[in-house]
């Protein structure tokens, strides 16, 4: 089937920001160069469901260099980009989305690419594995394996696994080192900064910012809220994480409590309803609420909007919602991953390491698809180690290396 885009006619300024992206991705350029030479996805098929903004098209450009049919689609629809799916509708992909598609059009859009019966699938969250399980079953001996890129997504697939129902083998590329170590801390941290910026144009320092969750992701958030001049409090429902955040100079109390005191509200948990009806009501006149977990259900919004008696757009990407008490709470990009429905995304080099897991562990699968069985696999660590010392080797730094002792030393059991 042809693709389907808002524009192609829109392409030329796609293609400049896929251009600015290569520039700075010296893996997955090192990639598309060894690809283009060795073919290894001569004739297979790849159903691609990821946020479509530019590092995620050069992506798909390195993939198609190794010589794979590429059926494209988004991970959410305020996350695509339309002038990049039209650069990449024009240099030969399959293109199925558009940005701010509702919810019946996203599921049209990812039975397009599954209905081509694809041999490797990269999935963002869950979506494009969960409607082959269940629509495109009778395609499922088609699928040599996969690659889930986030948290959410692998926690679906584990309890898919669990109860025996995963049927191919798909690989973790989120727990890679090189990737939740730099994209979900890193990454996350800086991007939802510059998507709460950039659309609110407000002073972060001296303001109180509520982070809940501090994994991965909430880390980075805390920490360069801190580095903006914010004071920061942190919810977890985790002992631990809450000790390591009191440790790291946060303040940590139930949302309920951080409610009254935010002038910022980050949810990063992966989690359902993290800031609900009650704690609406306690928030400040103006407070700003955003998420940055995968999906849109971290901030409660029908609960909001069941309270709310009124409510209006009051800039691009803010919807303020007034309750009863005269109060109104400006909700960013209605709830959905900020850095990317307010932004571009993570910063180009962080993908580039995280995109080159994916390339490679793609490449893995089409090498070994036929001995993995139907598990979930970590990422091969000699994949983790080739990225990371790719990247040091692009980033100009070098290190140590033991030497024949410390290695006996190290592993002498008799110290
Ligand atoms: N915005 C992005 O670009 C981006 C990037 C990577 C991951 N993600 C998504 O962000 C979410 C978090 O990812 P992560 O890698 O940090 O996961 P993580 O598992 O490392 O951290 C999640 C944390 O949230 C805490 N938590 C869970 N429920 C909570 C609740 N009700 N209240 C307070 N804390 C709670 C957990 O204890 C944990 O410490 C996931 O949905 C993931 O898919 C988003």
């Amino acid at each position: 089937m042809a693709s389907e885009i808002r524009d192609i006619n829109l392409a030329p300024s796609g293609e400049l920001k896929i251009e600015w992206v290569k520039k700075h991705c010296d893996l997955l350029r090192t990639l598309e160069k060894e690809f283009s030479e060795t073919k290894p996805f001569a004739g297979k098929k790849i159903a691609l469901s990821v946020h479509l903004e530019a590092k995620t098209a050069y992506l798909c450009k390195v993939l198609k260099a190794g010589g794979a049919d590429m059926y494209v689609t988004g991970s959410n629809p305020l996350s695509t980009q339309d002038d990049v799916a039209a650069a990449l509708v024009k240099a030969g992909l399959e293109v199925h989305a558009w940005h701010d598609c509702n919810d019946e059009e996203y599921n049209a859009h990812i039975r397009e690419v599954l209905k081509i019966g694809p041999n490797i699938i990269i999935d963002d969250g869950g979506d494009l594995v969960h409607m082959m399980h269940t629509e495109f079953k009778a395609l499922i001996p088609e699928v040599i394996g996969g690659c889930e890129e986030t948290t959410t997504g692998i926690i679906r697939l584990e309890a898919m696994n669990k109860e025996g129902k995963l049927l191919f083998p798909m690989v973790k590329v989120n727990n890679a080192q090189c990737k939740h170590f730099f994209d979900n801390r890193y990454g996350t941290g800086q991007s939802v900064w510059d998507g709460i910026n950039r659309t609110t144009n407000l002073i972060v320092a001296g303001k109180m910012v509520v982070v809940a969750g501090y994994g991965w992701c909430g880390k980075g958030v805390a920490m360069r809220a801190k580095g903006l001049g914010a004071r920061v409090i942190v919810t977890e429902v985790d002992p631990v994480k809450a000790i390591e955040a009191v440790m790291d100079g946060f303040d940590v109390m139930p949302m309920k409590e951080a409610a009254k005191y935010g002038d910022f509200f980050v949810t990063v948990t992966g989690c359902d309803k993290v800031i609900e009806e009650e704690d609406f009501m306690e928030m400040k006149d103006g407070a700003i609420l955003c998420n940055a977990g995968h999906f849109d259900c971290e901030i409660d919004m029908a609960g909001l909007r069941k309270i709310a008696v009124s409510s209006a757009p009051m800039r691009d990407n803010i919807i303020g919602y007034t309750l009863s008490n005269g109060n109104t709470l400006c909700v960013l990009g209605e709830g959905r991953l900020v850095n990317l429905a307010c932004g571009d995304g993570h910063p180009a080099e962080i993908m580039d390491m995280s995109f080159a897991i994916q390339a490679l562990s793609a490449k893995y699968l089409v090498e070994h698809g036929k001995e993995l069985g139907t598990k979930l696999l970590d990422v091969p660590e000699s994949v983790d180690r080739e990225v990371a010392i790719k990247k040091l080797d692009f980033l100009g730094k070098k290190i140590d290396v033991l030497t024949p002792e410390q290695e006996a030393y190290l592993s002498n059991s008799n110290l």
